[in-house]
């Protein structure tokens, strides 16, 4: 990358880094070196866990906090000296931080006073960004006579009606409830795209991660362990970390039986899986010892054969159920497989549910096209 970053970069952060000092005479380093390009009007999420540096990256993008080392770069212009205000990247939060006595008109309308517009001009744009958001009918209200749900929408408003080419969320639905979240997620997204505001996007959510992003960029310990597409960070972590991150993953030892030209077999509690040779990093040995990630959803409980077909189970892993828990779409099994326990999710497809109680003797199919195999 040179200086500028990438050609077609809208915003290139740099090698970034921020460190603050820790109390103790030492620091903490809580962005580590980043650099990360984001395309004109693409939208880009952080996700990582606590204290991973995520809403230090973004104070930084919107000038609210001066990075140690590295730089800001917009359309080939280093920013990183530029006060928030000279910047117009809105960063819009869980607290809606709105004006309690102010009108949701006023609140909206704010940054344009101060932007010294004309009354009409700002009477035009508060009503443009009011039927964006469905905030229709609500101009004259105070925050405290609208729900949660709509106070996010203002203070979404507040930032849309400064007609920013970028914006940036830190965590923006939290407050919300599991419904209200959805719908106002598919809100932001519309908007995003409608207008073509690129984006960055803080949350711990990974299901909100995977469902508004271009390319999703998980954080650890203030770097970024992977940046990619919602489909490959999801189906193929480069890290035990971001498999079990991103989802949640059943880690199981396992010995290298052989390597072919396209698979690896490995062998977990005795059985044999062959598992393609692009699902494995890097090249295993024979003989060796490595750590096999298995997402819940790629393991099927099956039940003993009926009587008169046989006797009890085909041939294969068995495992015992110890818990089960039904939640709709999908039911959630502990399953003891020799000495591993396993995490096992089965969706409910059309009302098709069988459950498997607690206790009882169980086949396990395992897909080894979607393992991934690590160093152990
Ligand atoms: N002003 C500050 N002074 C000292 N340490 C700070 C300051 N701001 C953040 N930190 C530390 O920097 C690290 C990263 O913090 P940051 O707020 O960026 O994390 P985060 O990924 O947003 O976490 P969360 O998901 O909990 O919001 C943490 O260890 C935090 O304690
Ligand atoms: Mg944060």
């Amino acid at each position: 990358m040179d200086a500028a970053g990438s050609a077609n970069a809208y915003l290139s952060l740099q090698n970034l880094s921020k460190t603050f000092p820790d109390g103790q005479g030492g620091v903490i380093r809580a962005v580590d070196g980043l650099s990360l390009d984001i395309a004109p009007g693409e939208f880009v999420t952080l996700i990582g866990p606590s204290g991973c540096g995520k809403t230090t990256t973004l104070r930084m993008i919107a000038g609210f906090e001066e990075p140690t080392a590295g730089r800001i770069v917009r359309e080939g212009k280093d920013i990183s000296g530029l006060p928030p205000f000279e910047r117009n990247m809105p960063l819009v939060f869980q607290s809606y931080a709105l004006f309690p006595h102010m009108t949701v008109f006023d609140n909206i309308a704010y940054g344009l006073k101060l932007r010294r517009m004309k009354r009409d001009a700002i009477a035009h744009d508060v009503a443009m960004a009011c039927q964006m958001v469905n905030l229709v009918g609500t101009e004259s209200r105070f925050p405290g006579e609208l729900s949660g749900g709509q106070q996010q929408r203002v203070a979404l408003a507040r930032a849309l009606v400064l007609k920013p080419k970028i914006m940036l969320f830190d965590e923006p639905l939290s407050n919300l409830d599991p419904k209200l979240r959805i719908q106002t997620r598919s809100e932001i997204k519309r908007v995003q795209q409608m207008l073509g505001i690129t984006t960055v996007y803080v949350t711990h959510d990974q299901t909100e991660a995977l469902s508004l992003s271009d390319r999703v960029a998980v954080m650890n310990h203030g770097k970024i362990a992977q940046l990619g597409s919602p489909e490959a960070v999801y189906n193929h972590p480069a890290s035990p970390f971001v498999s079990d991150f991103i989802g949640s993953a059943n880690f199981l030892d396992a010995i290298v039986d052989e390597v072919t030209s396209g698979h690896v077999v490995v062998r977990i509690n005795g059985f044999p899986f062959s598992v393609p040779l692009d699902r494995c990093e890097p090249n295993p040995e024979p003989g060796g010892r490595v750590l096999v990630s298995v997402k819940p959803e790629a393991i099927e409980l099956v039940s003993p054969v009926e009587p008169g077909e046989g006797s009890g189970f085909r041939s294969g892993p068995r495992g015992v159920v110890e818990l089960s828990a039904f939640s709709g779409p999908a039911t959630e099994y502990k399953v003891t497989f020799g000495d591993a326990y396993l995490t096992v999710s089965t969706p409910n497809i059309r009302g098709r549910t069988v459950v498997h109680r607690a206790g009882s003797e169980v086949g396990l199919e395992f897909d080894p096209s979607a393992f991934r195999v690590y160093p152990a």
